[in-house]
């Protein structure tokens, strides 16, 4: 299935341009190599308002699946999870469980990420963590729920 996948980049840093967006892009070539079609992309600041507007807007343009990286951890300017519950219908524990999990494998300061998926509208968002290595690692631990997830969210639409 070539699922329409948006891929938001969370992070003052490079909204700024202080240095590269290397997150986007990372995750950008993991969706294409998983065959899906990249549709839409945005770079916000660690902002809970402009966070929640990037995500409503690739849903509005058709994203099945919304990835961003960034803001998961535990510094104070990190509010990626609150932005993302507050606009979402439910979440989907397990994604963040095993993220966790299969992570603290491979460091362990994985326990510091609050990496989560969700439900926003019609689209499965998930909420990766900021280094570009860890957010495709992460993508990959999950990756095998997402055609099923996502075909059941376009066949069932929510209401919020
Ligand atoms: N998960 C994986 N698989 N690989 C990683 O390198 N980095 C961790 C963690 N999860 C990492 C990972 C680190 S160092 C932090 S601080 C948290 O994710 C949160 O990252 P964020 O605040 O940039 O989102």
């Amino acid at each position: 299935m070539a699922i329409n996948v948006g891929v938001i980049t969370i992070s003052d840093r490079a909204s700024r341009g202080e240095y590269d967006d290397l997150g986007g892009p990372a995750l950008k070539k993991a969706a294409a190599e998983y065959g899906w079609n990249v549709a839409a992309e945005a770079l916000v600041p660690d902002e809970r308002r402009e966070i929640q507007r990037a995500i409503r807007e690739q849903a509005r343009q058709g994203c099945a699946l919304i990835l961003s990286t960034g803001g998961t951890g535990v510094a104070l300017r990190d509010v990626t999870p609150e932005a993302v519950r507050e606009i979402a219908t439910r979440e989907l524990p397990g994604f963040g469980e095993i993220m966790r999990a299969e992570s603290m494998k491979i460091t362990r300061n994985a326990i510091l990420s609050r990496s989560l998926a969700a439900v926003v509208d019609q689209a499965l968002v998930i909420c990766l963590p900021g280094k570009p290595s860890g957010a495709v690692e992460c993508l990959s631990f999950v990756v095998g729920a997402i055609p099923h997830c996502v075909e059941v969210l376009q066949e069932t639409p929510t209401s919020c």
